[in-house]
């Protein structure tokens, strides 16, 4: 289903390389010059990820490319696994209005900016053996799309990698974590946590198909379960971006449908990316008609994944003042306590319950028994501040009460609140 673009699409173009018989051979040697010194990287349902470094190629093949395909040096291919004529092209097109609509953002997402597509015959017997032994891909016709290069890794791969640091089921592997692909974290992760394999019960094919999909539900759970024991979560920030990114795409008409841990990209400069516009739809401007094929359950809805990632969010402590921050350094506050503020936040508001002086008296009590130490100053400045933040929950009363219940002399508690929280929170401020 994924390959084919769904019956909305026009008939596929002829491609555009029979047109011009002498271009389409030196461009095919080009294109195979390329391919046959990629290396595959990574690999979806659909397609195989490849990278090439066209500086890293043989001068004579450098001067050969000179003036017949102008793209940076370092470059993503995918080569989509299955030849289903032209949707190579709309997947590179796709990513193309999504690029165009994001790349003035630096608030946003982004999409990596597409250069070709280009679909190929394999002809030559080097390039056919390259591509069925290398990249696992055997068919006489391919389709590619060269595109932007990401240094960084896609979410599951970032899930599966920190379950592997955190969890001590995994203390053997730890040390690799950062170098597992996802083809061996899927080997690896799964077996120790205990998941069950999927499609194993069920008499017909589609019972095997409905059981399938529930057990690969209930592992996600129970991965997402474990991430959160051991303190797992996630920046605001990245999930805002995304969040931005997916606004200005719908404003602009597209749906990506696909939208799951594997299709976004993080990179170590906080930049966020989705990617894999293969089952993306764009709908006419203003048609008024969001997801015009969502009667059809195998397309995500775009916002699931975001409600998923909010479930990981490090609650309210990256938006500490910058008065506060200076003195706190917010990412060495404890993973636990992050969890543990979150896990509270939740609590209360499933239950609707607000937040009052003596839930708070007890919460920090309660972490000094989970810590097993007392918590710092700094950090309980942090924790104060936080819940103050939660407005819906009446957290700002409730910090104030407990300051005033608590700590009715704040001189006598300078060093363990800073001043400026004082000023913020107390009732005369
Ligand atoms: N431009 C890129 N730069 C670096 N890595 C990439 C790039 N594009 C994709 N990848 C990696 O390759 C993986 C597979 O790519 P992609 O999602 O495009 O393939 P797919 O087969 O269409 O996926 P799916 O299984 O979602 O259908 C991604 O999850 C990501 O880890
Ligand atoms: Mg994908």
């Amino acid at each position: 289903m994924k390959n084919q673009l769904g019956t909305h699409h026009p008939a596929p173009e002829k491609a555009v390389e029979s047109e011009i018989p002498l271009e389409r051979r030196v461009l095919k040697g080009a294109f195979e010059a390329i391919l046959l010194h990629a290396e595959k990287i990574n690999e979806g349902a659909n397609g195989v990820i490849a990278h090439v470094d066209l500086s890293k190629l043989p001068a004579e093949i450098r001067n050969y490319l000179v003036g017949k395909i102008e793209i940076p040096n370092e470059n993503a291919i995918k080569i989509l696994k299955f030849y289903s004529e032209g949707a190579g092209k709309r997947e590179y097109e796709a990513q193309l209005v999504a690029y165009e609509a994001l790349k003035n953002e630096t608030q946003a997402a982004q999409a990596p900016c597409p250069y070709l597509y280009r679909d190929i015959s394999v002809d030559s017997e080097e390039l056919r053996e390259k591509l069925s032994e290398k990249m696992g891909v055997s068919c006489p016709k391919v389709e590619i799309i060269i595109m932007e290069y990401i240094q960084g890794v896609d979410l599951a791969t970032h899930f599966f990698r920190e379950i592997v640091r955190r969890d001590h089921r995994f203390s053997d592997k730890k040390s690799q974590a950062a170098t597992l692909t996802f083809q061996e974290l899927e080997q690896l992760v799964p077996g120790r946590l205990g998941f069950d394999q999927p499609g194993q019960k069920g008499k017909s094919l589609a019972e095997k198909a409905v059981e399938k999909e529930r057990v690969f539900n209930n592992n996600a759970e129970l991965l997402y379960s474990e991430l959160r024991k051991c303190g797992f979560t996630l920046e605001s920030g990245l999930i805002k971006k995304l969040e931005s990114g997916l606004n200005i795409l719908h404003a602009n008409g597209i749906y990506h449908r696909d939208l799951h841990l594997r299709n976004v990209m993080i990179d170590e400069r906080g930049e966020v990316y989705i990617i894999d516009f293969g089952t993306a739809h764009i709908s006419e401007k203003d048609s008024g008609e969001p997801y015009p094929d969502f009667s059809d359950k195998s397309y995500l809805e775009d916002e699931s994944l975001i409600d998923l990632l909010k479930s990981f969010e490090a609650v309210g402590l990256e938006n500490l003042p910058e008065n506060l921050t200076r003195n706190i350094d917010v990412s060495e506050l404890d993973d636990q306590i992050q969890l543990q503020i979150s896990q509270l936040k939740k609590v209360l508001s499933s239950a609707n319950v607000p937040i009052t002086a003596v839930k708070i008296n007890s919460f920090l009590n309660n972490m000094t028994a989970v810590m097993g130490k007392r918590v710092d100053s700094k950090s309980k400045a942090c924790i104060l501040w936080a819940i103050s933040q939660w407005k819906d929950l009446g957290g700002e009363k409730a910090v104030r009460d407990y300051l005033e219940e608590y700590y009715p002399n704040i001189s006598d508690i300078q060093e363990t609140l800073s001043e400026q929280i004082y000023k913020i929170l107390s009732p005369s401020g």
